[in-house]
């Protein structure tokens, strides 16, 4: 068979490398992909559209209606609006070992929420709602973070999230 590069290389020592390379090309994605599939890793996934500039009309995002919630399952929503330069609450508890969906909207400019040393992390788009589902297994208290640039005030922009003994329940303030 005809090597396919030939049409566009004539040196054989450089067709040969231009085939290592596309071999390792090739399989550092395989891998990438195999390792997502394997450990079931995905990006979030939910896509849900909102007004950013009418957060406070809106229900679900209005300052009253912000902190953490209990479900019917026991499981909790916990509802933030990230604006520069902060996390609102600015306080959020909740108990370890409890499935807790965070709801960020962001009421101005692009934002990111990360929690060190948890698998907690997104990117707060503005105009979309950013989901997260996640269990804390260890009690503590954490720091929010914001990790996309967002304004002089960024590094400054941090909010408390505290993880109780599970007995304990949540509240927010
Ligand atoms: Cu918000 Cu950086």
């Amino acid at each position: 068979m005809q090597d396919p590069l030939r049409a566009i290389c004539d040196d054989p020592l450089e067709r040969k490398w231009m085939w290592l390379s596309l071999i390792m090309a090739f399989m550092m994605g395989g891998l990438l992909g195999f390792y997502a599939f394997a450990n079931n890793i995905h990006p979030p996934s939910n896509v849900e559209t909102i007004d950013s500039t009418r957060l406070h009309l809106s229900e679900e995002f209005a300052e009253d209606n912000l902190g953490v919630r209990t479900n019917d399952d026991g499981s909790l929503t916990v509802t933030l609006v990230a604006a520069r330069y902060g996390f609102y609450p600015q306080r959020v508890e909740v108990p370890a070992d409890t499935q807790v969906t965070f709801r960020i909207a962001s009421a101005d400019v692009l934002h990111g929420v990360h929690i060190p040393t948890t698998n907690m992390t997104t990117m707060v788009v503005p105009g979309y709602i950013s989901e997260v589902t996640t269990t804390f297994p260890r009690t503590g208290k954490f720091s929010l973070l914001c990790n996309e640039y967002c304004g002089l005030g960024h590094d400054a922009m941090w909010s408390r999230l505290v993880v109780t003994e599970k007995s304990a329940g949540g509240e927010s303030s």
